[in-house]
């Protein structure tokens, strides 16, 4: 087997690379990256029974946002799947125990139509 012929843009790199490498290390700043400071959070659960629960479990991988921009008035089986879901797929550490509490929650909660 031969080798395939480089392409003019491959050679060109080497060449390149071959020919200044400190020249390319001393473009590069030697500073450290800036640090981000993500924005305050805006959005919050709406009041409900087990507030506390659901403020503890389903905010500590994303925003309220998540939950609020849901449908609402959907139904306990709805609000399951969501948290078996959040188990399951992505891992949220929620204890046996308190899935029926947060469920409850999430159902009384986004029950009703949201204001505007
Ligand atoms: C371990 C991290 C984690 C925890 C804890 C968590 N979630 Fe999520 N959640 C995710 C991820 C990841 C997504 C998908 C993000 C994406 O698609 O951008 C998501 C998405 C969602 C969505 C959007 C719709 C969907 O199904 O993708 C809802 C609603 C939601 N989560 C509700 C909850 C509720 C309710 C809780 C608490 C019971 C919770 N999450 C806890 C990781 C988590």
């Amino acid at each position: 087997m031969t080798a395939a012929p480089k392409s003019t843009a491959a050679r060109l790199d080497l060449a390149l690379a071959a020919l200044a490498p400190t020249a390319f290390a001393a473009a590069q700043p030697a500073s450290a990256p800036p640090a981000y400071v993500p924005p305050p959070e805006t959005a919050r659960l709406l009041d409900g029974p087990d507030l506390a629960s659901a403020q503890r479990y389903c905010l500590a991988c994303h925003s309220a946002d998540y939950l609020t921009t849901q449908p609402r008035g959907m139904p306990p089986a709805f609000w399951e799947a969501e948290v078996a879901k959040m188990r399951t797929a992505y891992g949220a550490t929620i204890p046996d125990d308190q899935v029926k509490p947060i469920v409850n929650y999430l159902t009384t909660a986004y029950g009703p139509p949201a204001r505007r």
